[in-house]
This record gives C-alpha cells, sequence and structure tokens, in this order.
C-alpha cells in the first residue's frame, strides 16, 4: 500500500460557565468552545501507528484512548492498523477542558475526509463516532462537550428527551482565567460518583440539580449583557452547589477563594471536577492571574475571542 495524502481534522476545548454535572440530568448548562483544542493528521499507510502530543510533548496513550479511537474509526470503516495518525492538543488532557472530544471531533472529521464523504454523511458519521468516543471516556456524557469540540463561541444547551436544545448566546468580550490546580480523576468517575449519590437522595439531587439549572439560565441571560457582577455572583453559588454534590475538592475550593480575594468576580470549578480546573471571572484584575500561579499553569481567555497560556 502506499502512503496516501495526510488530511488535517479539527476540533476544539471548552469551559463549562454554569451547570457541568446537573446537565447530564436535563438541566440547562452554559459553555463556551476554545479557539484551541486539537489537530488530527490521518493518511493511509504501510507503516501504521498513531501518536498524541501536548504542543509537541509525546503522551501516552492509555487502553481507554485506543478502545475510544478503535470505535471511533470503526464508525467509518476504517481500522487503526491501516492509518498513520498523529494528534497534536494545545488544550491540557484530563483538565475538564474538554480534550477528549477535541481530540475525537478532530480525529473523526479526519476520517470523514479520508473516505471523501458528502457534507451531510460527514456531519452526521462524525457525530455518531464522536458520541461513541465520548461514550468510552465519560460513561453518560450529557453532549456540551461534544457541541463545544464543533466550535463556535458561548452556547446555551439542555439535553431533552428525544432532542438537544443549543442556542448560541452573543456575549461581550470579557477576560476569563483558568487554573489547573490539580490532576483529575477520570470524567466517567466523577459523573459516576454523582450517579451514587442519586441513587442514595434522590429528592435533594433533583432540588441541587433544578438550582443549577435555574442558575445556568440566569447565567444565560447575565452573560449576553455583560452584567459581570451578577455573572460572579452566579458563578460562587453553582461552586457551592457542585460541592454538595461532592465534585469540589480542597484545592479548588481553596483556588476559587484566592481568586476571589484577589479580585475576581465569581469562581467555581469548571468540568467533571475532582481537581481539574477552576474558572475565574477576572476581567481586568490581573492580580487574580498572579495568586492562581501558586495554585497551577494559568491560563487566561478573552472570551469569545482570544487565549494565551502561560
Ligand atoms: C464534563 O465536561 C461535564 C459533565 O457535565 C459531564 C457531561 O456533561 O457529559 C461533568
Amino acid at each position: 500500500m502506499t502512503e496516501t495524502v495526510e488530511v488535517t481534522g479539527r476540533g476544539y476545548g471548552k469551559l463549562i460557565v454554569f451547570g457541568e454535572h446537573a446537565v447530564v440530568y436535563g438541566r440547562p448548562a452554559v459553555a463556551c468552545s476554545l479557539s484551541s483544542g486539537a489537530v488530527a493528521r490521518l493518511s493511509f499507510s504501510d507503516d501504521p501507528g498513531w501518536t498524541v502530543s501536548h504542543r509537541s510533548r509525546p503522551l501516552s496513550v492509555d487502553d481507554r484512548a485506543k478502545k475510544a479511537v478503535s470505535e471511533l474509526l470503526a464508525v467509518f470503516d476504517l481500522r487503526s492498523d491501516e492509518l498513520r495518525i498523529h494528534v497534536d492538543l494545545s488544550i491540557p488532557v484530563g483538565a475538564g477542558l474538554g480534550s477528549s472530544a477535541a481530540m475525537a471531533t478532530a480525529l473523526a472529521r479526519g476520517a470523514a475526509e479520508l473516505r471523501n464523504l458528502d457534507i451531510s454523511s460527514a456531519r452526521k458519521l462524525v457525530d455518531r463516532a464522536v458520541e461513541a468516543s465520548e461514550a468510552v471516556f465519560h460513561g453518560k456524557p450529557s453532549g456540551i462537550d461534544q457541541r463545544a469540540a464543533s466550535g463556535q463561541g458561548f452556547f446555551s444547551f439542555r439535553r431533552g428527551d428525544d432532542a438537544l436544545h443549543i442556542e448560541p448566546l452573543e456575549v461581550p468580550d470579557f477576560r476569563w482565567v483558568v487554573a489547573r490546580v490539580a490532576p483529575s480523576p477520570p470524567t466517567s468517575e466523577m459523573v459516576a460518583s454523582v450517579a451514587a449519590m442519586r441513587e442514595e437522595k434522590r429528592e435533594s439531587l433533583t432540588s441541587v440539580f433544578d438550582d443549577i439549572g435555574s442558575i445556568a439560565e440566569r447565567g444565560a441571560a447575565a452573560l449576553r449583557q455583560g452584567r459581570w457582577s451578577r455573572v460572579g455572583e452566579l458563578m460562587n453559588r453553582n461552586q457551592v452547589l457542585l460541592a454538595s454534590l461532592g465534585v469540589s475538592s480542597p484545592a479548588l475550593d481553596r483556588a476559587c477563594e484566592a481568586a476571589r480575594q484577589a479580585g475576581a468576580l465569581g469562581a467555581k470549578l469548571t468540568g467533571a471536577g475532582g481537581g481539574g480546573c477552576i474558572l475565574a471571572a477576572a476581567g481586568n484584575e490581573h492580580g487574580v492571574d498572579e495568586v492562581l500561579c501558586e495554585f497551577g499553569d494559568v491560563y487566561s481567555f478573552v472570551l469569545p475571542t482570544a487565549e494565551h497560556g502561560h
């Protein structure tokens, strides 16, 4: 077999501003796609194999990632032993910023191009393939990461009984700061721990999910209007509710408090929690970045338009 032309696919990371976990149970949430994420390069090859890197530094590929990729490729009737694949991630892995959905979307878009599919079949198969891959990583994904991975700004998201309700949100530019506070357990573990708590305390969790959903709705309105103090206040309330679900941690709580003390209008964990990142509504308060550097890597994003890591 000769090596074919290499194709490229892209997928994007995300920040969940309101509503993680409750979104799995049909409540509304708000997220924003990042302009960074994953770039996948694929070609048919006699010398098959696949590699993943983060900003060009090699990452190891575990069995779960192998399973996710082979399920994803099977949707396109492709096998990893006939392809040469490389994925480079520009967002940290396992930090709640949507690296698995970004990688799956990049690979699926590349696979669709390799198969020369028309736009409408490509769209359907990319959706199905990313869903298959996300099910391996997340257990019971709401689909919010998958939606964000396809790109484009802020949006509100709700998983209905038989349809997704997605609404793009026009939000004025604002500076957000993300700090990677601790390594995070797999998302599937955190989703499973909330599911186990729900089995025990169904009524109280229903009311926590309802409260988170209502915060997300009010948060979407505040974001649209650029009412940043209100956004921050709602983020703080969302964080208290996430802590009551057992998905925060002492380190995440401390980092949120430090960000607020340094002038952030609000702060909460973002993603599945248990570790990972916090998100702070920082605006012009650059002291937030400084104080968060003591907790881990810090990224500053002017959303929806630009982002910088430092
Ligand atoms: C993970 O980024 C967000 C969760 O709500 C899981 C999901 O929505 O699939 C924790």
